[in-house]
C-alpha cells in the first residue's frame, strides 16, 4: 500500500470535507499525527468494506436508500477493494483513520450515494464491527494451528511413548517418565488455549452496528438482518456496551497470554535439553542460528525468541486491561488505542504457533541422553517405597526405609538397582528377591497403568486420542 501522505496545503480542506463546517482551525501537524490511526487501522480495510456493505444491503431493504444508491455502493466498494489489494490505493492522513478514507474514495467514485452510507451509522459502532469482524477470522486461524501444533506433538509422543527420560520437580530428578508423555502435558495445555478461543469467540461473534454513536438511530434498522449477513450469532444488546467495551479483545489477549505461557514454558525445556550439558534433543538448523564469534555455537533462538516475545504479548494484553479500567461510558477516543496491542498479539502468537507446529515436528530426540540422566538421581525410589507397601509396609515406614537405602548409595556413588538384595534388605526386611523389577526404569513407567499416567501404553493411547481430535480431512 501506499505511505499515507501528508499534504499541508490542503489538511483544512480534507477535515473540513470529513467534519463538515463546525471547525474553524485545522489541528497542527503534530496533532493530527497524534490523532490519527489510518496507518494501522488501515489493517481493517477488508472487514470494512465487508459491514458496509452489510450496512447498505440493509438500508436498502428497509427502504432508507434506494436499490440504486446500493447498487452504486457496491460499485463504488468492490472498486475500492481492488485497489487496496492492488496496493494503488491511496492512504491519506489527513482522513484520520480507515472509515473516513474508504468513505471518501467512495463518494469521489460514486458521489452521493457514497454519502448516504453513513445514515444510521457512526464510526464508533463501525469500528466496534471491524474488530470483531477482524478478531473473529484470526480466533479460527489460531484455532487451526493450535491443532497443528498439538498433532506433531502427539506425532512425536506416539514415536517415543517408550523413550525414558527423568521427570522432574524443583529441577530435580524425581521419578522417570516417558518423552511421550512429557510432550503430551502440553499437548494438553494447548488443548485448552484452544477451548478458551473457542469460548471467546462466543462473545466477540455479536454485532455492534445499529448501536450507531451510543444511544442507536431513528432508523428503521433491521440488526438481525446485518448480523445475519456478516455471519455474527447475534446482535449487542446495549447500544452504550456495544459501542464502547473492548472486553471480547481483552479476553482474546488473555488467551492469547496463555498460549505464549504454555510456549514459554516449553521453550524453555527445549533451551534445557538442548544445551550441551543435557543434549536430551537436538533442533532442526533451520530453527537455530550461529554466533559471530564463537563458531562452535548453535544457539536455540527460535524458542528463546519466543519464551522473549510472551512478555510483549503479556505486555498488550496489561496494556488493554489499563486502556478500559478508567473509561466512563460510552465510547472514548481511548479506544483507538486498543488496536496495535491486539494486532500484535495476533501476529505474534501466529507466527509463534506456526514455527512451533514445524519445529516440534522436527525435534530431534536422543534416547540415550535421556536414559543415562534417569539412571541418576534415585528415579526408582518411590517404586521401591511402592513395592513395600504392596507388601503391608505403612507408606511412612517405606518412605523412611527407602531414605536410609538412598543415602547408602549416595555413600557408595551407586544406584538403588546396584545394591544386591541382600545389601537392599538390610533397609527392610520385607525386600525380596523380586525387588530389582521395579527397581528398572522400564518396571517404573510401565506401573503407572492408569488415565494420566506415564505407561507406554496409556501414552499412546493418549497420542492417539489427540491425533483423532486434531484430524484434519484433506480438501480432494
Ligand atoms: N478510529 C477510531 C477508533 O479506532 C474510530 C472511531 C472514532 N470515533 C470517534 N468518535 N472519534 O476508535
Amino acid at each position: 500500500m501506499k505511505n499515507t501522505q501528508n499534504t499541508p496545503h490542503n489538511q483544512f480542506d480534507k477535515k473540513a470535507e470529513a467534519w463538515s463546517a463546525r471547525f474553524s482551525e485545522p489541528v497542527s501537524e503534530l496533532v493530527k499525527r497524534y490523532t490519527a490511526s489510518v496507518d494501522f487501522d488501515k489493517r481493517l480495510a477488508l472487514v470494512d468494506i465487508q459491514g458496509s456493505l452489510a450496512h447498505a444491503k440493509m438500508l436498502a431493504a428497509v427502504k432508507v436508500i434506494t436499490a440504486q444508491d446500493l447498487a452504486d455502493i457496491e460499485r463504488g466498494m468492490a472498486q475500492i477493494q481492488s485497489e487496496i489489494q492492488a496496493e494503488t490505493f491511496t492512504w491519506l492522513l489527513d482522513l484520520e483513520d480507515v472509515h473516513l478514507n474508504i468513505e471518501k474514495r467512495l463518494v469521489e467514485l460514486v458521489g452521493d450515494a457514497g454519502k448516504r452510507l453513513h445514515t444510521g451509522r457512526s464510526r464508533n459502532d463501525q469500528v466496534a464491527t471491524d474488530i470483531r469482524l477482524w478478531l473473529r477470522n484470526e480466533i479460527d486461524q489460531l484455532g487451526d494451528l493450535l491443532k497443528a501444533l498439538r498433532r506433531a506433538l502427539a506425532t512425536v509422543a506416539l514415536q517415543q511413548a517408550d523413550t525414558i527420560l527423568p521427570g522432574f520437580t524443583h529441577m530435580q530428578v524425581a521419578q522417570p517418565v516417558t518423552f511421550g508423555h512429557h510432550l503430551l502435558a502440553y499437548a494438553e495445555m494447548f488443548g485448552r488455549d484452544a477451548s478458551r478461543l473457542e469460548d471467546c469467540r462466543k462473545r466477540v461473534n455479536l454485532l455492534p452496528l445499529g448501536a450507531a454513536a451510543l444511544a442507536g438511530t431513528s432508523f428503521p434498522i433491521d440488526r438481525p438482518m446485518v448480523a445475519s449477513l456478516l455471519g455474527f450469532d447475534d446482535v449487542c444488546q446495549n447500544s452504550l456496551d456495544a459501542v464502547s467495551d473492548r472486553d471480547f479483545a481483552i479476553e482474546f489477549c488473555s488467551a492469547c497470554a496463555l498460549i505464549m505461557t504454555h510456549i514459554s514454558r516449553l521453550s524453555e525445556e527445549l533451551i534445557i535439553w538442548m544445551s550441551p550439558r543435557v543434549g536430551f534433543i537436538d533442533l532442526p538448523d533451520r530453527f537455530c542460528t550461529g554466533s559471530s564469534i564463537m563458531p562452535q555455537k548453535k544457539n536455540p533462538d527460535v524458542p528463546e525468541l519466543a519464551r522473549g516475545k510472551t512478555g510483549r504479548v503479556n505486555g498488550n494484553l496489561v496494556g488493554l486491561l489499563t486502556l478500559m479500567k478508567g473509561q466512563p461510558l460510552a465510547y472514548n477516543k481511548d479506544n483507538q488505542e486498543d488496536k496495535e496491542g491486539l494486532f500484535d498479539t495476533a501476529d505474534t502468537v501466529r507466527d509463534t504457533l506456526t514455527i512451533f507446529a514445524d519445529m516440534i515436528a522436527g525435534i530431534q530426540v536422543k534416547p540415550a541422553a535421556m536414559r543415562a540422566a534417569a539412571l541418576q538421581g534415585f528415579a526408582t525410589a518411590t517404586d521401591l517405597a511402592d513395592y513395600l507397601v504392596k507388601r503391608g509396609v505403612a507408606f511412612r515406614d517405606a518412605h523412611e526405609a527407602v531414605a536410609h537405602a538412598v543415602r547408602e548409595c549416595e555413600k557408595k556413588s551407586c544406584d538403588l538397582a546396584d545394591l544386591t538384595v541382600a545389601e537392599l534388605r538390610v533397609f527392610h526386611a520385607s525386600i525380596g528377591d523380586d525387588v530389582h523389577q521395579v527397581l528398572t526404569l522400564e518396571g517404573s513407567v510401565a506401573a503407572r497403568d492408569h488415565i494420566g499416567g506415564t505407561a507406554p501404553a496409556r501414552v499412546r493411547q493418549a497420542a492417539e486420542k489427540i491425533l483423532a481430535q486434531t484430524h484434519v480431512i484433506q480438501p480432494l
